[in-house]
């Protein structure tokens, strides 16, 4: 789908502008994204030239987490902004699982719609992840997740669209809170580091609508205020959940994560 915009779009779609969810398809090296999304992620890549193994980076995280939540028996997942499809989709990731995803492009909701037509365990709805409830009550999140079991909610390079004001970490707690014991947070963003390459990524990301706040990481952490943060903690991406892991390249710096359980 990459060029001009198709006849067909979603309602709600503008595909004149670059959305968050096409920048990243574009950086992943995926079809699902107009000529302007590619020219924003070219610029990024300007920027930060290994942006694409940032969000490479990422994937494989969420790999690894969503590895680590189905070992400790969560057969449950709600992926807030989840973005568009790509290659390992959380429900690729833990077959037989029940996963929903969330996001506010409804780009991604009619994607996801075509790739999960055979697959009945999971669903994708638009809303915007402020609204707890509104992502709480659907009747696909109803139908699907079992409230009274674990379930793993996965926040990735998500938190970061909010701003201060949004409150993400009251966001957070009001999503934690509506689960049972035993469900987990998977939480990972760009951080403010100090380091020249964040800054500047930060300033770039600012001029295109993917606008992203780098968050100290102890602002962070609190993302996790209530719950249990498993080892390693909140680490650099890259080592996660090996902190041992060899000196790290400023890119891969670039992201910490951590993962969580409500006790
Ligand atoms: C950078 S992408 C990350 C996608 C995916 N989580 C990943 O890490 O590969 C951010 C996604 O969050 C979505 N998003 C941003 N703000 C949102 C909001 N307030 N509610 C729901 N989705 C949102 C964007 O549409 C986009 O798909």
């Amino acid at each position: 789908m990459t060029g001009s915009p198709p006849e067909w779009t979603p309602p709600g779609l503008d595909a004149a502008r670059p959305s968050a969810a096409r920048i990243q398809d574009a950086l992943l090296g995926g079809g699902d994204h107009f000529e302007i999304d590619r020219m924003v992620a070219d610029r990024l890549r300007q920027v930060v030239p290994q942006l694409s193994d940032v969000v490479a980076m990422a994937r494989k995280f969420l790999r690894r987490a969503v590895r680590l939540l189905t070992d400790r028996g969560v057969d449950q997942f709600l992926d807030l902004g989840a973005g568009l499809p790509t290659r390992d989709n959380t429900h690729d990731m833990a077959p037989g699982a029940r996963v929903v995803y969330v996001d506010i492009d409804p780009m991604v909701e009619a994607h996801m719609r075509l790739l999960l037509r055979e697959n009945a365990d999971a669903a994708a709805i638009t809303a915007n992840v402020r609204n707890v409830d509104a992502v709480l009550e659907h009747p696909d999140t109803r139908r699907l997740l079992d409230f009274t079991r674990p379930i793993g909610v996965i926040t990735l390079d998500v938190l970061c669209a909010l701003q201060d004001e949004d409150d993400p970490w009251g966001m957070v707690r009001s999503y934690m809170a509506a689960l049972p014991s035993g469900s987990h947070l998977v939480a990972g963003d760009p951080h403010e580091s100090g380091d020249p390459v964040a800054d500047q990524l930060e300033q770039a990301l600012r001029m295109t609508s993917r606008g992203c706040v780098f968050r100290k990481p102890d602002v962070i952490a609190r993302y996790f205020d209530g719950l249990e943060l498993l080892d390693p903690g909140l680490v650099p991406m890259a080592q996660w959940p090996d902190p041992r892991r060899r000196v790290l390249e400023p890119w891969e710096r670039l992201m910490v994560c951590g993962v969580a359980v409500k006790p």
